[in-house]
């Protein structure tokens, strides 16, 4: 690993020198809060960095009254309040605001798309947009039946020209259990192939994600001891420091298993326990971690009782600004959740994957709000060397090693060997050596939603999950959720705001284990 040096980013992979087809980019949900906190800086600052096709327009299509003047007013007050540093005036805010139009209309008007149609042949005349079209549908779930439908009957599913192309990307939540998700995959079936389907998973789209593929499968090191002869374990923790933050309706529908593990914690998963794809391409990578999510051990009651553990957070005290800490109250103070609550905020996980590679090796995960840091990593701990030479000194300190995956923040990683400590005597104590992104790279890095639509442009859905895989990840779930349900629940609040969690997870390792805390 290397730390400290500036490495030149490979100008094959400058996508800036990739020219991108002209494209409508149409937004549902335009006036929500995805659109505002990510969506719209992320394609400002796309622009801002020469990546947007040059011939582009966005049209939002809600429902409210607005004219393309006050929604560009909206647009440019969002970026300045979520992205201030993010330069929303000018030049370059002027181009950005004229390719900027607003269709007014409801969901479930079939009129409104029919008219949304003809609006985007005149934007391929006037703006030379070509056809192409990716409508991206970031409204609450329960709309997204209706636009799947609306778009199929005013034909928006099929290309605007011939050699044109028509996409669709569709946020989360995918579902609420398997059999939802199935119906949302039936429904886009209807009109959309799964080539025009771009399902997001955020967390897919961040660089260290990404690099998961990279650390282990462009390095030779690593994948020879990448099994269950080397590897005692390993740990993918999610931890959030933020509670509810106004979401509390939300929450109170998902939990943090629908939030947070069911997606961004499989994903990583699966991608830290695939086998090597047989190529990049997006069927190759998605069809190796199928094979993943089919091999977990689906769970048993039994099973949900001893290999899961639940909780919910209490009042206490979270990290606030400069090493403070301020108070937090309890979840089921937080607004818009019930007085009695038992949905969970805090879920541990111990999975079998029960394939060649991994069979016997406890794979932990635990996804947390309000714990006492924000951080995603992931732990690899590597079985402890022959207990024979230094075993026989005094003071024996060989330790395993480990890998550490800083998926973020303090984006790198870092590896534990064991090294003589200096002076006379053989000591032996662990030390890292740590990659940091920020200082081995010149290059930012982006939001996650940046890389995403632009891959959605450019055809390439590697990135984005497949209609058997949504499912895949829910039928390990639905289970465990259901179980949930006819299990008596813990005593809830049982861990504090600002705390790792309930002790009951340290029960859920191994003797010997401790869940690895992100420093
Ligand atoms: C979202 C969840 O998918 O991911 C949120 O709905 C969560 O509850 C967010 O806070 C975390 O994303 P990130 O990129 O900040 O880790």
């Amino acid at each position: 690993m290397l730390d400290e040096k500036k490495i030149d980013p490979c100008e094959e992979q400058d996508t800036r020198r990739e020219v991108l087809p002209p494209c409508a980019f149409v937004l549902f949900g335009a006036t929500g809060d995805l659109t505002r906190r990510k969506i719209v800086p992320a394609l400002f600052d796309l622009q801002l960095q020469g990546l947007l096709p040059e011939k582009f327009v966005i049209v939002a299509f809600a429902r409210r009254d607005k004219t393309d003047e006050s929604f560009r007013e909206d647009l440019q007050a969002a970026i300045k309040e979520f992205a201030p540093k993010l330069p929303a005036e000018g030049d370059e805010w002027n181009k950005f605001a004229a390719s900027v139009f607003y269709h007014r209309s409801n969901l479930d008007d079939v009129g409104g798309y029919n008219r949304l149609s003809d609006r985007l042949k005149e934007l391929d005349n006037s703006h030379g947009v070509a056809g192409n079209r990716l409508f991206y549908i970031a409204t609450p779930p329960d709309n997204f039946g209706e636009i799947i439908e609306n778009l199929g009957k005013a034909r928006l599913n099929e290309p605007g020209l011939e050699s044109s192309w028509s996409r669709l990307i569709v946020e989360k939540p995918f579902g609420t259990d398997l059999g939802t998700a199935h119906e949302l995959n039936a429904s886009l079936a209807n009109y959309f192939t799964e080539k025009q389907i771009y399902r997001i998973d955020h967390y897919l789209g961040k660089e260290t994600v990404q690099n998961i593929l990279v650390l282990r499968f462009a390095n030779q090191i690593f994948e020879p001891l990448w099994n269950n002869k080397y590897v005692n374990h390993i740990q993918i923790t999610v931890a959030e420091t933020l509670g509810m933050e106004g979401r509390g309706n939300y929450f109170e529908q998902s939990g943090i298993t629908r939030d947070m593990v069911q997606n961004h914690a499989l994903q990583v998963l699966t991608l830290i326990a695939m086998e090597p794809p047989v190529a990049l391409s997006a069927d190759a990578v998605r069809d190796e971690k199928v094979k993943v999510l089919k091999s977990l051990r689906p769970f048993s009651l039994d099973d949900v009782a001893k290999y899961t553990v639940r909780g919910q957070y209490g009042k206490g005290e979270v990290p606030a600004k400069e090493g403070e800490t301020e108070k937090a109250a309890s979840y089921r103070e937080e607004e818009g959740v019930a007085e009695g609550s038992d949905v969970e905020t805090y879920a541990a996980f111990h999975f079998h994957c029960d394939n060649w590679r991994w069979s016997g090796v406890p794979l932990y995960v635990q996804a947390g709000k309000r714990m006492p840091k924000r951080a995603t990593e992931v732990l690899i701990q590597f079985k402890s060397v022959p207990d024979v030479l230094f075993a026989k000194l005094d003071c024996n300190t060989v330790q395993p090693n480990r890998l550490v995956i800083r998926i973020q923040p303090d984006e790198g990683a870092s590896l534990e060997i064991g090294s003589k400590v200096p002076g006379p005597e053989m000591r032996v104590e662990p030390v890292r050596l740590d990659f940091k992104y920020g200082s081995s790279f010149d290059t930012p890095i982006r939001d996650s939603y940046q890389r995403l639509i632009l891959d959605a442009m450019r055809g390439d859905a590697s990135l984005f999950a497949r209609n058997d895989e949504v499912e895949a990840a829910w039928a390990l779930i639905t289970p465990i959720l259901d179980a949930w349900r006819d299990l008596s629940c813990p005593i809830f609040p049982n861990y504090a705001a600002g705390s790792w969690g309930p002790t009951a997870a340290q029960d859920l390792l191994q003797s010997g284990e401790a869940w690895h805390l992100p420093k």
